[in-house]
This record gives structure tokens, sequence and C-alpha cells, in this order.
């Protein structure tokens, strides 16, 4: 079986910086712990743990050590408690997601009322809309047309979480149109994101099968599972090789494997031996 790996596809520049920082402050700080998980990779995260990086959700009054901040970034009310001597900050926040943050605090200084498009589950969008309220704004999150509220006034700014997926954040746009609200946008997807999914979009056309490498938690890697799935209906979503076990290849002359923007080489590079072996 020919294996073939998407032209983009695996941890991002962000990522990638966030685990290095990590791994670093792990030997330069006898104490060290990430606020939140590091990255929506469960394996990750338990490999950090071991390594003397545990995540925590808050920060004791006693705790001194240094704090990593994670990828999705934090929002103020939780960076103001790391504001204090013998707390060492590590920022690993992505420069990206910084650009974010910082275009919704100007949106909201400039129109007061942003509109968030993102998940409003999600850490970065909840540390974006504590800026933008932080700096005078009236703030929503928005996740799809059928959810833009009522409320809005008549010009608001617009930002967008940084692994939106841009068809989502276009009818977003052309239905707080639609509703005649005039917007500011600040467009702040980042094109790893898109990269990846364009990648295995054109490599789930060309495969009998498709695995997708990353964590179940993770939006944007399930994002690149139903790209895939609804090209390729073979296509499996896996965080460890150990879940490929039950899965029959033996129609399958080639396999494509795609990874999230969370997903290390160090969990690719298995998944493809074991495909190469069968
Ligand atoms: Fe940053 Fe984009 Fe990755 S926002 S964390 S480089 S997906």
């Amino acid at each position: 079986m020919r294996v073939i790996r998407a032209a983009a596809a695996g941890a991002c520049f962000g990522v990638q910086r966030a685990l290095d920082l990590a791994n670093q402050a792990a030997k330069d700080y006898p104490k060290v712990k990430s606020f939140g998980p590091l990255i929506h990779n469960p394996q990750v995260v338990a490999e950090l743990a071991a390594a003397g990086v545990a995540p925590v959700d808050s920060v004791d009054d006693g705790y001194d050590g240094a704090i990593v901040i994670r990828s999705h970034g934090l929002g103020p009310a939780a960076r103001a408690t790391l504001d204090r001597p013998g707390i060492e900050v590590v920022d690993a926040t992505c420069p990206h997601v910084l650009r974010a943050q910082q275009a919704a605090v100007k949106l909201a200084q400039t129109h007061g009322a942003v509109v968030v498009v993102g998940d409003p589950q999600h850490p970065e969008v909840n540390a974006i809309l504590e800026y933008a309220e932080q700096a005078g704004g009236r703030v929503w999150a928005v996740d799809s047309p059928a959810h833009i509220p009522s409320d809005l006034p008549e010009r608001v700014g617009v930002v967008v979480q940084t692994t939106q997926n841009r068809e989502v954040f276009d009818s977003i746009v052309v239905a707080l149109h639609d509703a005649a609200v005039e917007t500011d946008i600040k467009d702040t997807i980042c094109s790893a994101t898109a990269q990846r999914q364009t990648a295995a979009r054109e490599l789930a056309g060309e495969v009998d099968a498709m695995v997708v490498i990353g964590g179940h938690n993770s939006s944007n890697t399930t994002r690149l599972y139903e790209i895939c799935k609804a090209i390729c209906t073979k296509t499996y979503h896996v965080e460890t090789v150990s879940e490929l076990n039950s899965v029959d290849f033996s129609s399958c002359e080639t396999v494509g494997v795609t990874a999230g923007a969370s997903t290390p080489e160090s969990q690719i590079v298995p998944v493809e031996e074991y495909l190469e072996r069968l």
C-alpha cells in the first residue's frame, strides 16, 4: 500500500513554538506548570506532565515557579493573576492569536462593539472576548449564520478565531450584511489551518483511504476529518497508531495521511510506518 502524506500536515509554527518553549522551560526552571493544557493533544499533554510541566486551571497564591501560557492565549483576568513576584511567565501565545487579541481591542476602542466569529466554548475565543470587553466593547461570539444575535448595533468590528473555517466565516459576514449590520473586518484566520485543509481536500480525492491524526478534542483536526470524510468515505480520525488495529485496509492501494496543527511529528511517523508495513 502506498502511503502519501498531505503537502501540509502536522504541527504548525505556533504549536511547535509552544512545545519548544515548554520543553526549554522544563530545563530552565525547577518548577513549571502550564496554564491549561498546552495544546489540544492528550498524548503531548501527558508527555509534558511526565516531564514536570503539568497543566493547572489557576495558580495558587503560594506558587512560585514558571507558568507557560498556551498557544491559544489567556484572557486578561487570568493573565493578571500571574503578575506577582515569584512567578516567571513563559508566554507561548501564538503570535497569530496575539494579533487577533490586539485587533479585538482596537475594534472595541473604535466601534464599542465586537463580534468574534468562532466557537464560544473555545479558550482562544474566550480570551479574545475578554480583551475586547476590557477595552470597553460589547461582545458577541458567533459560530454560525443562524446564531447572529438580534441586538447588534448598526456597526460592529469583526475578528475571527484563528482556526475558523473560511466558508463559515464568509457565510457569517454575508448574514451580518443581510441583517443590515455594517462591519469593520479584521481577518485573523491563520493560513496554517487553510493550508492543511486545502492539502487534505486534494489528497482525499486521490486515495482509497485517509487517516487523520490528532486529538479528538482538537477542533482543527476534527475539521480536517470532516473535510476528508466528505470526499473519501474510508476516513479515520485517530490519536495513536493503536486505534488503526481494527481497520481493514485490504482493499486499499493508496492511503493518505494528514494531521492537525496540534499534532507533532512524533505522532505522525508511527502511523505512517504502520501503514507502510501493511
Ligand atoms: Fe498559531 Fe495558526 Fe498554529 S494561529 S497555533 S500558527 S494554527
